[in-house]
């Protein structure tokens, strides 16, 4: 196989940095192909954590291509801080290592600004976004009035489209969500700045990437957020504003369906998610507080506490259909030691309906009711184990019983954030 996708199987946060970051050991070039800073990977290695936003989580392995495809929506700012970073810790020592899309939308302050406001006046009703611009970025994109990348570079262009944008959304911000007007200078200088900072990464990354898998390189993709949160598919309008699934990579980085090979689906061995919305598993008493402070789930972006919950098998299920999973790498399963027993759902019930996939109306997600099985947990420490045969029987039952009710073979077992700290029942994806 030359090129792989990796997607999060539920609500994001599943663990998808420390895989790819693992798999890119065997990968020529990485490509991030949607989302944008409201993603945060986290990566661990000897000890250290180095979090990235928006540059793919394979830039920690010397010499490997990281690319941003143009489905992603960029901060200047953010990305620039990133590479300030990651230079200072030795990596991307040339420029021909980061190649950015020219045609990925900009967010601007103004999107920063409308996503917060608007969230505030939502008040209970609000979505929980990350607050960092994405959803009205992609709003632009759609609606033709979006800043790329090109746009910046061309300053005749990036002026006009700016004047015209900012007038528009500084009457948005001031009539409609009472907020400050923003300043043009401040925003064109500014932006200026990055631009030059930018520009030596910049290239047309399809054409690019397809001369790539043409020539036999390995690539793989990486997904960011989770099925669950795909803005079609997912428990909508408690989504993010892009396509999450494995074929938004076709349309995220401009190549055609045939140069994809497999996918890899990313789920934890229980469930979370961030910011509101239907969450049929969720435990709201001591055993998701458990889970989350073991699990140290809060949020890489954010820091919000993470919602905890059982396994949900038609979350995982519905992923599985959606993505094209080929194989699944399950994540944190360390953090379900000490419960004496484990529940995992199997289907949902609701008015006498069995849904053995995750159902359209958010009405029915919040009122359903989980139908659960009950399995034995374990008591040991997983985290220095390396092998399948090494882990608790009670341990292997719990993961090939994932493996039965979702269908797909789990070829992957992480037992701690290290990268060393997993189990590799593949010994190769590509
Ligand atoms: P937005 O993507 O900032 O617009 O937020 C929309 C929803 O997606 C909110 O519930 C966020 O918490 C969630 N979300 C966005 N990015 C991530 C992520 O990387 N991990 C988990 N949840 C995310």
């Amino acid at each position: 196989m030359s090129s792989l996708v990796v997607v999060g199987v539920q609500w994001g946060d599943e663990g998808k940095g420390k895989v790819v970051d693992l798999l890119a050991r065997e990968a020529d070039i990485i490509v991030r192909f949607q989302g944008g800073n409201n993603a945060g990977h986290t990566l661990v290695v000897g000890g250290k954590k180095t979090i990235v936003r928006l540059i793919p989580s394979g830039v920690l392995h010397a010499g490997k291509i990281c690319v941003i495809g143009n489905g992603v929506v960029i901060d200047p700012q953010v990305l620039v801080e990133e590479i300030d970073t990651l230079q200072q810790q030795g990596c991307l020592s040339e420029a021909s290592l980061l190649k950015i899309s020219e045609t990925a939308h900009l967010i601007m302050p103004y999107h920063k600004a409308i996503d917060l406001a608007r969230e505030r006046l939502r008040g209970e009703g609000r979505i929980g976004t990350t607050g960092r611009g994405i959803g009205p970025t992609y709003e632009d994109k759609m609606a033709r009035v979006g800043i790329r990348i090109i746009d910046l570079l061309d300053e005749h262009v990036f002026r006009e489209k700016l004047t015209h944008n900012l007038q528009e959304k500084n009457i948005y911000l001031g009539a409609i969500l009472k907020e400050q007007a923003l300043d043009y200078d401040q925003i064109f200088d500014g932006y200026c700045r990055l631009r030059d900072r930018l520009a030596p990464y910049v290239t047309n990354t399809s054409r690019y990437l397809h001369q790539e898998i043409t020539r036999g390189r390995k690539v793989l993709f990486e997904g960011a957020q989770g099925t669950m949160l795909d803005v079609d598919h997912g428990t909508y309008p408690y989504v993010t504003s892009s396509n999450t699934i494995a074929g938004a990579v076709c349309a995220g980085v401009g190549i055609a369906p045939q140069q994809i090979n497999g996918v890899i689906g990313i789920s934890k061995a229980y469930t979370t998610r961030v910011g509101s919305g239907p969450f049929p598993t969720e435990l709201l008493g001591p055993e998701g507080e458990k889970l989350r402070r073991d699990g140290g789930e809060f949020g890489t972006v954010t820091g919000r506490p993470r919602r905890c919950g059982w396994f949900d098998a038609v979350v995982a299920r519905t992923a599985a259909r959606l993505n094209g999973i080929n194989s699944i790498a399950l994540t944190k399963i360390d953090v379900l030691s000490g419960f004496p027993t484990l529940r995992v759902c199997t289907a949902y019930g609701y008015q006498g309906q069995h849904y053995d996939e995750v159902p359209a109306s958010a009405r029915i997600l919040e009122q359903l009711t989980p139908i659960y099985e009950e399995l034995p947990g374990w008591s040991e420490r997983l985290t220095d184990l390396r092998s399948l045969d090494a882990l608790p029987l009670t341990a292997r039952r719990y993961v090939e019983r994932i493996e039965q009710l979702v269908g797909v073979p789990v070829k992957m077992i992480s037992v701690g954030a290290g990268r060393e700290e997993t189990i590799l029942i593949r010994p190769s994806f590509f």
